[in-house]
């Protein structure tokens, strides 16, 4: 076989998802991972900055040299839905005809949403498919002096089958355990399996792995997923795919992938991205961002030279779409006045 025909195969496409999904082919799908926006009411963004060295300048730097921040441009996306339900319902109902018979679909989201999806999963998958909530928790941003500050979001895995489902025991990566001098030198050294708990910092604003996407997952999180709840060769989905971080751990894994995206900016990272495993693109319908984030998305420049995007790379969250909008009482309900941010958010301040 040829490198090419051996090569898992990617498929971008640049649509509103409800404008792909009922066309793609029932049961085709063995594992389904989505991160959709958290209705944070607020619009994403994450600044794109250059330093360059300047007596005058703004930042301190490495042995007190002094750094002037010149402002490249920005990447954003809005995350304000006033029925976030009633968006992400058919969206659910889709990904529960799409999985094969022994297909898993893995929804992650913060505690804005989650215990509302949690309802909507149940009643869509059965509550008997219910397999586990994930808690991702990380420690990184802001700390809040009004309440716990919330540094965690949630993963729920739904089988859609709970009698017939792919885990790979062997597949799971090793974690090292709390005491090792308690359980011996050789389990010491192979380490432990994670719990529904998995400690994993956020993307690291300086790492090699950053995209400058908002709200990027790191790569870590969905490798595990991938390895574990699907097989080489098998075809998968993430259907708000952003930065194309679940598309790089299923291709890096031997597991095909089609992505959608509706945001045109999220398709550019991702060509770069995923050039390494030469994908097709696409654009179904429109392709544009749907009439909520036009309103609010105005015309972006994409920047081509990450190599510049410096390691101060800053993050920056509005909230000016909060009040404007109407939300449902739900939504009002749960969006907290002087919530922390989560890191599906944006967040600027440090502990
Ligand atoms: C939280 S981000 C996903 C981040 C991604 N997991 C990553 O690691 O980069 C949510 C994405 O959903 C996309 N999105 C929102 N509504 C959509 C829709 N109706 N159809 C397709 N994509 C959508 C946004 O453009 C955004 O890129």
């Amino acid at each position: 076989m040829s490198d090419a025909a051996a090569r898992p195969r990617a498929r971008v496409v640049l649509a509103d998802n409800m404008e792909v999904l009922p066309d793609l082919p029932a049961g085709g799908f063995s594992l389904i991972y989505i991160d959709p926006p958290f209705n944070t009411g607020q619009t994403q963004r994450r600044a794109q900055l250059k330093t360059v060295r300047d007596a005058e300048g703004d930042r301190t730097g490495f042995k007190g040299q002094r750094y002037r921040t010149i402002k490249l441009g920005e990447r954003r996306y809005a995350d304000v839905f006033d029925d976030y339900l009633e968006f992400l319902w058919p969206r659910l109902e889709q990904a529960h005809r799409l999985l094969t018979a022994d297909g898993s679909f893995f929804l992650h989201l913060d505690y804005r949403e989650v215990h509302y999806a949690k309802i909507a999963c149940d009643q869509i998958f059965g509550r008997e498919c219910f397999m586990n909530e994930i808690v991702w928790s990380y420690d990184y941003g802001g700390r809040s002096k009004s309440r716990w500050s919330a540094k965690h979001d949630n993963i729920l895995w739904y089988a859609r089958d709970p009698a017939r489902y792919t885990f790979e025991y062997e597949a799971i990566d090793r974690i090292p355990y709390m005491a090792p001098g308690l359980v011996g030198p050789e389990k010491a050294a192979r380490g432990k399996t994670p719990t529904d708990v998995w400690w994993q910092t956020i993307v690291s604003p300086q790492g090699r792995e950053k995209t400058g996407y908002p709200t990027q997952k790191p790569l870590k999180i969905l490798e595990r997923i991938v390895q574990v709840h699907s097989r080489p060769g098998e075809l998968l989905l993430d259907f708000f795919a952003g930065s194309g971080s679940f598309g790089e751990a299923a291709l890096r894994h031997g597991r095909d992938v089609v992505l959608v995206d509706q945001n045109p900016e999220a398709i550019e990272v991702m060509r770069r991205r995923l050039a390494f495993a030469a994908p097709t693109f696409e654009t179904i319908g429109s392709g544009v961002a749907s009439e909520a984030m036009t309103e609010t998305i105005a015309a972006t420049e994409v920047l081509a030279t990450t190599e510049t995007i410096a390691a101060t790379d800053v993050t920056a969250a509005t909230s000016a779409t909060d009040e404007a909008s109407d939300a449902s009482a739900a939504t009002r309900a749960i969006r907290a006045p002087d919530a922390t941010p989560s890191a599906c958010e944006t967040t600027d301040a440090t502990a």
